[in-house]
C-alpha cells in the first residue's frame, strides 16, 4: 500500500471507513504521545488528522460519537499516579494557525466586536506572551507552600506529580512573600519544559548511556517530549537528574486572605514573579491588533535566538472585567488565542542518503529529503549525524520520516514513520556506510577507515581529497578565521573543481584571469574577491592559527595558544609539556598539534602563506602582563547601543576574559544593553554587577566611540 493513501489529502470516497481509520490511528498515536511517551508523527500531521476528522464529524453528523477523539480535550490520566481534580479546569486555548499577521487581525477583530466596541473607541490592551512549547502543570500553594502539582490530564482530572515536581528548582517550595502577602489557595498555572542546549546535552548523555550498553534507555524525540517523560518518572531521583524548568502564566483557584484585587492580567504576571516564579521576560502590554501583529512577527525573529522552543504567542485581553465579561466557549476561554509559527517538526520522505566528506574526512550520512516547510525554512537535507544513528533510528531510503529544524540547529530526522514502511523497504538492508561505499571515500576512493572506540567513519584521503580540501578552504576563509568575505562555497566548488586551488597558498595566487575564467564571474565580483583575498591578509595570530584547520584546535584553544607561545615559531617548536602547560589543552589536542607540525607538507603551506604576503603581529608570551581580565568571566545579553555582541565578546577575550552563555554565582559581571531579560534578572537577583556599553570601555581602559 502507498502510505499517502492514508495520509493524503484526497477526499475518501468512503466517509464512515475513513472516519473510522482516523479514530483508530489517532487513538494509537493519542496512546503513543500521552502514556507511552513516544510519539511517531509530528504533531502537525497529528493536528492535520484531528482536523481532517473533526470537518468529517460536521459535515456527517450522524458519524459523531461521544468517544471520538475529537471530543477529548488533551490526554489521559495514567494509573501509575494520583488522580487530582482541577478546582478550575485547566483550560485549552484556541489556536490561529494562519501564521500571517492576519491571524493577530482576526483576533482582535472578534473581542471588539465581542465587547461590542465602536470603531472610534480605544485600541484594546492585550498581554502578549511566547507559547511555550512544554506541558502544562497547575501548582497548589496552600499557606504559602507548595501542596501539589498536577498535569491537566483531560483538562479536569490530572495526575498528582508532586514529588517529581519538587525536585526542580525553578519552582518555589515556598512563595516569597517579602513584598506582599501571599493568597491562602493559589494554584499557579504554567509551562514545564526543557531548554535547548540542557535537551542537546541530555540526548548526549542518553546516547552514552546506549553506547555503555545500559539497557531501558533512550535518547528523545525533542525537548517537550523529554520534559513530559521526566515529569511523568514514577522515580522522582530520574526525574531530578532531568533538566527541567518552569515558566509561570496564569492562575487557577485564588481564595481566602491575602487574595489581592487584581485589575488586570500584566499585574498577575508582576505578583507571580515577585512570589518568586520564573515568568518569561518577553511577555509585554501591547494595543491593538497592530501591536499583536507587531509581537507576533519581532518574536517570529527572535524564536531561533531563544533558548528554548516556542510554537507560537498567546494574546490574552489584558483587563479581568473583559475577561469575565467575554467568558468561555466549551472548554476555551473568549478572551485568549494562540498565534502560531510554523511547525518545527513536519513528515517527509527520504529519497536518498548521501554520504558528505567533512573537512578532518569525518563521513555524514544525510537524508535527501522530499522538501518540505520546516521551522520556516524549506528543508532538502538531514543529517543523520552518524552511522550509528541511522542505524539506531533504522532510517532507509522510502522510509516516511519525521524531520525536525529547531533555532538555528542543523535539520536532523528524528525518527521514521514505521507504521508507514513499504514491503520493499522492509526488505532492505540496515545502513552500512562501509558496504554502500564499498570501503572508498565518495570523492576521492581513498580508503575509508574507522579508528577503534570511535563512531565515525573517515576518509584517509586528508587533503589529497577534493572534498576536505574544500572545506579546508571554506574553514580557512570563513569570518572567524580569516574572513575572505567574497569567497563563498560555490566558488570554492568551482575553484577546486577547476584545479585553480590545491593549498591555501593557491588562494593568494590566483590572479583576475583565473577567476573571470570561472563560469558566470563578472569582473566586478573577479575584483571582489581579489580585494577580499588581499584585505584577509593582514590578520591576527589567533585567527590565522584556528583558519590552518588543526584536529581539535577550535577558536578557543587558537587564542590560548597565540596567548601562551606568543608566536607560531614558539608554537612550532613546542614540546609536548610545554603544549600541556596551556589552559585547556590535554594530551589529545597536544598530539594533534605535533603530528601536524611535525608534516613537512603543513608546514610548507605556512612559508608559502606567509611569502604570499599573509602577516600577523606576534603577542607578547603571556606572563598575564596584557591579560588584565583573565581569571575574569562576563555574560552579555541584550542589544549594546554600538558593540555587536561578537565585537564586544572579541575585546573582552583578547584581554583574557572568559564570555560565559548564563550568569551564576561565578559571574564578575553582566554587560547589558537593551532589551536585556532572564540573564539581567539573574544577575539583580544574585546581586552580580551589571555594566552597560560604557562601563566595557571603561572596563577595558578605553575610550568610548565619541557617540556614546
Ligand atoms: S494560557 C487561558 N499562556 O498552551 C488558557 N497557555 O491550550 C490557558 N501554553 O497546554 C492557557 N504557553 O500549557 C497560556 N503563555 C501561555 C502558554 C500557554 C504555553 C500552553 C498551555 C496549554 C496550551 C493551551
Amino acid at each position: 500500500m502507498n502510505p499517502s493513501d492514508l495520509f493524503g489529502d484526497a477526499p475518501h470516497p468512503e466517509p464512515v471507513a475513513r472516519v473510522a481509520e482516523l479514530r483508530r490511528v489517532l487513538l494509537e498515536h493519542a496512546h503513543r504521545y500521552y502514556v507511552l511517551d513516544e510519539p511517531s508523527i509530528p504533531d502537525a500531521e497529528y493536528d492535520r488528522l484531528m482536523h481532517e476528522l473533526h470537518n468529517l464529524e460536521q459535515a456527517h453528523p450522524s458519524l459523531r460519537s461521544p468517544d471520538s477523539p475529537t471530543q477529548r480535550v488533551g490526554g489521559q490520566a495514567l494509573d501509575a499516579f494520583a488522580q487530582v481534580r482541577h478546582a478550575k479546569p485547566m483550560l485549552s486555548i484556541r489556536t490561529e494557525t494562519d501564521t500571517t499577521p492576519q491571524g493577530a487581525i482576526a483576533f482582535d477583530a472578534r473581542i471588539r466586536k465581542e465587547l461590542a466596541l465602536a470603531p472610534d473607541d480605544d485600541p484594546v490592551e492585550y498581554v502578549a506572551e511566547l507559547k511555550f512549547d512544554g506541558l502544562a502543570m497547575s501548582l497548589r500553594y496552600e499557606q504559602g507552600l507548595l501542596a501539589q502539582a498536577a498535569t491537566r490530564g483531560d483538562g479536569e482530572v490530572g495526575e498528582d506529580v508532586t514529588s517529581n515536581i519538587r525536585t526542580m528548582k525553578s519552582i518555589p517550595l515556598r512563595l516569597r512573600s517579602d513584598a506582599r502577602t501571599v493568597p491562602e489557595v493559589l494554584e499557579v498555572r504554567g509551562e514545564v519544559y526543557i531548554r535547548r542546549d540542557d535537551f542537546a546535552a541530555l540526548n548526549e548523555r542518553q546516547r552514552a548511556r546506549i553506547a555503555a550498553g545500559l539497557k531501558n534507555e533512550k535518547t528523545f524525540v525533542n525537548p517537550r517530549n523529554a520534559a513530559a517523560g521526566a515529569v511523568r518518572q514514577l522515580d522522582p531521583g530520574i526525574a531530578a537528574e532531568r533538566p527541567l524548568r518552569f515558566f509561570a502564566y496564569g492562575l487557577g483557584e485564588v481564595s481566602g486572605a491575602g487574595t489581592p484585587d487584581w485589575q488586570h492580567h500584566f499585574e498577575i504576571l508582576r505578583d507571580l514573579k515577585d512570589w518568586g516564579f520564573p515568568v518569561a521576560s518577553q511577555a509585554e502590554c501591547v494595543k491593538g491588533a497592530e501591536g499583536l501583529a507587531d509581537f507576533h512577527s519581532r518574536m517570529g525573529q527572535a524564536r531561533d535566538a531563544l533558548p528554548f522552543d516556542i510554537d507560537g504567542v498567546v494574546y490574552k485581553v489584558n483587563r479581568l472585567d473583559w475577561q469575565r465579561q467575554l467568558g468561555f466557549l466549551t472548554r476555551e476561554p473568549r478572551w485568549a488565542v494562540a498565534h502560531k509559527y510554523p511547525a518545527q517538526e513536519q513528515m517527509t520522505r527520504v529519497l536518498d542518503i548521501e554520504i558528505q566528506v567533512g573537512r578532518t574526512g569525518k563521513l555524514t550520512p544525510v537524508a535527501k529529503l522530499s522538501p518540505v516547510f520546516v521551522g520556516g525554512v524549506t528543508v532538502t537535507n538531514a543529517t543523520l549525524h552518524n552511522e550509528e544513528e541511522a542505524r539506531r533510528k533504522d532510517v532507509r531510503i522510502g522510509d516516511m520520516v519525521v524531520v525536525r529544524r529547531a533555532g538555528d540547529v542543523i535539520p536532523e530526522v528524528v525518527s521514521v514513520v514505521l507504521e508507514q514502511r513499504s514491503p520493499e523497504v522492509s526488505e532492505s538492508v540496515p545502513f552500512d556506510i562501509y558496504r554502500r561505499l564499498q570501503g572508498r571515500c565518495p570523492i576521492c576512493q581513498s580508503e575509508i577507515v574507522r579508528e577503534p572506540g570511535e563512531v565515525d567513519w573517515r576518509c584517509d584521503g586528508g587533503l589529497f581529497c577534493p572534498a576536505q580540501r574544500k572545506q579546508a578552504l571554506l574553514h580557512f576563509a570563513q569570518r572567524r578565521a580569516m574572513d575572505i568575505e567574497d569567497l563563498g562555497d560555490k566558488l570554492v566548488d568551482q575553484l577546486v573543481d577547476a584545479s585553480v586551488v590545491r593549498t591555501l597558498p593557491d588562494l593568494y595566487r590566483m590572479g583576475f584571469a583565473h577567476l573571470v575564467a570561472l563560469d558566470r564571474m563578472a569582473e566586478k565580483s573577479a575584483n571582489n574577491v581579489l580585494r577580499s583575498l588581499e584585505k584577509s591578509k593582514q590578520t591576527t595570530l589567533p585567527r590565522f592559527l584556528f583558519g590552518l584547520g588543526i584536529r581539535h584546535v577550535g577558536e578557543a584553544t587558537a587564542r590560548d595558544l597565540a596567548r601562551h607561545f606568543g608566536s607560531l615559531e614558539a608554537l612550532m617548536a613546542a614540546e609536548e609539556d610545554q603544549l600541556l602547560q596551556v589552559p585547556d589543552v590535554g594530551p589529545v589536542v597536544a598530539q594533534s598539534l605535533r603530528l601536524f607540525f611535525a608534516e613537512a607538507h603543513n608546514r610548507e603551506v605556512i612559508e608559502q602563506l606567509q611569502s604570499c604576503g599573509v602577516r600577523w603581529e606576534n603577542l607578547e608570551p603571556s606572563a598575564g602582563a596584557h591579560l588584565p581580565l583573565a581569571g575574569k568571566t562576563y555574560v552579555l545579553t541584550g542589544t549594546l547601543p554600538t558593540l555587536s555582541r561578537e565585537a564586544a565578546k572579541e575585546m573582552l577575550e583578547q584581554v583574557g576574559a572568559k564570555v560565559a552563555g548564563s550568569v551564576s554565582k561565578k559571574t564578575t559581571a553582566v554587560i547589558a544593553g537593551a532589551e536585556a531579560g532572564s540573564k539581567l534578572d539573574k544577575a539583580t537577583e544574585l546581586g552580580i554587577p551589571v555594566l552597560d556599553e560604557s562601563g566595557l570601555y571603561a572596563l577595558l581602559g578605553q575610550q568610548p566611540p565619541s557617540s556614546l
